[in-house]
């Protein structure tokens, strides 16, 4: 009989793809994915520590699972970020939670399971010395559509003092470039045409290069791959039409990289560039090792390679010791950058990171007038974004079925929804669109031609293309 699998995921990206891999783990156990945790036999909490709220809303959820019960011998276990940063301590205030496992150990998800079935307490929190993405299986056929995450980097060694993702995901490991490029090809024989590569600071990624001769593991003779060297060998990829990649840290925005934007037209133009804030006293503070002109730089570089790049970022309000000249200080570097969307945070003190215990906290209701302000700004930076869309024509990847029949949905370069006139089997097709209007989560349009492609789908098209984009009306 097979069992059934519920996993909750909580947080970043990195967390949704940590999701499909532990499915993918327990698949190969007799688990099927279940959407109601009621029925789930085993339930899995993927959860996040970047801040309180998302800390804390684990355990209200786990008392309303408890509550709602499940079938006998359902094991409930605490995944991801909490469970590293908490541990024990979970069990101490959640007794009757199966398997705490932290984000480096869930490769050994089957066993934890066996013993917890045998009524062992699990704790699974260290840092394993062998590397978890060499013990997972592939992907599940069929599990994605025509976009997938591919974590390529993870861990970080940077240590902003707000930030507790080097204490929950270790030290920055970044994998072998084969086994990624193995991983892309298997999904792209799958139907995925565009790819997002993860990591907590994608852009400092170095795995070792392909054997030569194109084996599996080992350095090259040229040393590690960067970012921009990955991405070139992956836009050769059959089949890999888009390729994204996030987060990425201002630091690590090397020459390379920004060429490849020029260069390799399945990079999109739309990238996220977490600032935190426009103070170069504040930035000080966060340890962030950039300045805000360092940041304002990498803009203008990306800017005059690909003048259609349109950013994205993250700032936190109300770090300790903000001011208000501080925060009109954020406010000016958003009005220079124009954001076509970003997300922002109130500063949330985090146990274990150093700028939770400096003096000068910012008081609630300061912090909340000043996010208002910085999110009303940025709304409106996005709104002018996706209203400047009409007229123009973009390329679009078709994804799923719209809400009207004969409706498709897909995505802009810039991850904006798009509803055109299409036939269902159309999905996984690029299509260019001509943008007729702007509705609050969507744009609307026509498609104006049949299959687009940076470059020719087929035959397999060369490793780099020397020129600019062309062809895509941006
Ligand atoms: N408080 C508020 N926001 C935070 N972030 C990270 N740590 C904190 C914190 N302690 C935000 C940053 C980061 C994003 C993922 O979350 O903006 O880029
Ligand atoms: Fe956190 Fe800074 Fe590392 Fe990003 S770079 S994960 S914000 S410590």
């Amino acid at each position: 009989m097979t069992k059934k699998l519920y996993i909750k995921t909580y947080g970043c990206q990195m967390n949704v793809y940590d999701s499909e891999r532990m499915s993918d783990v327990l698949a190969a156990q007799g688990f099927s994915s279940t959407e109601v945790a009621e029925d789930a036999d085993l339930v899995i909490l993927n959860t996040c520590h970047i801040r309180e709220k998302a800390a804390e809303k684990v355990y209200s959820d786990l008392g309303r699972l408890r509550a709602a019960g499940g079938p006998d011998g359902r094991l409930i276990a605490v995944g991801g970020c909490v469970a590293q940063a908490e541990g024990a301590e979970i069990r101490a205030r959640a007794p009757f939670v199966d398997i705490v496992f932290g984000p480096q150990t869930y490769h050994r998800l089957a066993d934890m399971v066996e013993r917890a079935t045998r009524g062992q307490a699990v704790v699974e929190t260290d840092f394993p010395t062998e590397a978890k993405f060499d013990h997972l299986p592939g992907a599940t056929p069929g599990r994605h559509g025509h976009t997938a995450f591919v974590a390529v980097q993870e861990g970080c060694d940077k240590f902003c003092t707000f930030c507790v993702v080097p204490y929950t995901r270790g030290a920055e490991y970044s994998r072998p470039a084969q086994a990624i490029l193995d991983e892309i090809r298997a999904l792209a024989s799958q139907g995925v045409r565009e790819v997002t590569l993860l990591g907590q600071n994608v852009n400092a990624y170095h795995g070792a290069a392909p054997a030569a001769g194109g084996g599996a593991g080992g350095a090259g003779p040229d040393g590690d791959w960067t970012l921009a060297r990955l991405s070139r060998a992956i836009a050769a990829i059959d089949g890999i039409a888009r390729i994204r990649y996030t987060t990425s840290h201002p630091r690590d925005m090397g020459g390379d990289l920004i060429l490849a934007h020029r260069d390799v037209p399945e990079l999109m133009p739309y990238l996220h560039l977490p600032v935190q804030s426009g103070s170069d006293r504040v930035l000080k503070a966060m340890n962030r090792k950039h300045t805000v002109a360092d940041y304002l730089k990498v803009i203008d570089r990306l800017r005059a390679v690909r003048p259609d790049m349109a950013m994205s970022g993250d700032f936190i309000v109300g770090f300790p010791g903000e001011t208000d000249a501080d925060f009109e200080a954020t406010l000016q570097l958003v009005e220079r950058v124009d954001y076509a969307s970003a997300y922002s945070f109130k500063y949330s003190p985090r146990p274990g990171t150093p700028a939770a215990d400096l003096g000068d906290q910012v008081p609630e209701d300061v912090k909340s007038e000043r996010l208002h302000r910085l999110q009303d700004l940025l709304s409106a930076q996005q709104r002018g974004f996706n209203a400047r869309m009409v007229g123009r024509r973009l390329p679009v990847l078709l994804e799923r079925p719209g809400r009207h029949a004969g409706q498709m949905v897909g995505r802009s370069p810039y991850m904006q929804a798009v509803v055109v006139e299409a036939p269902a089997d159309a999905a996984g097709r690029m299509v260019e669109v001509d943008i007729d209007a702007v509705n609050s989560f969507s744009l609307n349009g026509r498609i104006a031609g049949g299959e687009w492609s940076p470059r020719p789908l087929y035959p397999a098209s060369p490793a780099v293309a020397a020129t600019p984009v062309a062809g895509s009306g941006l």
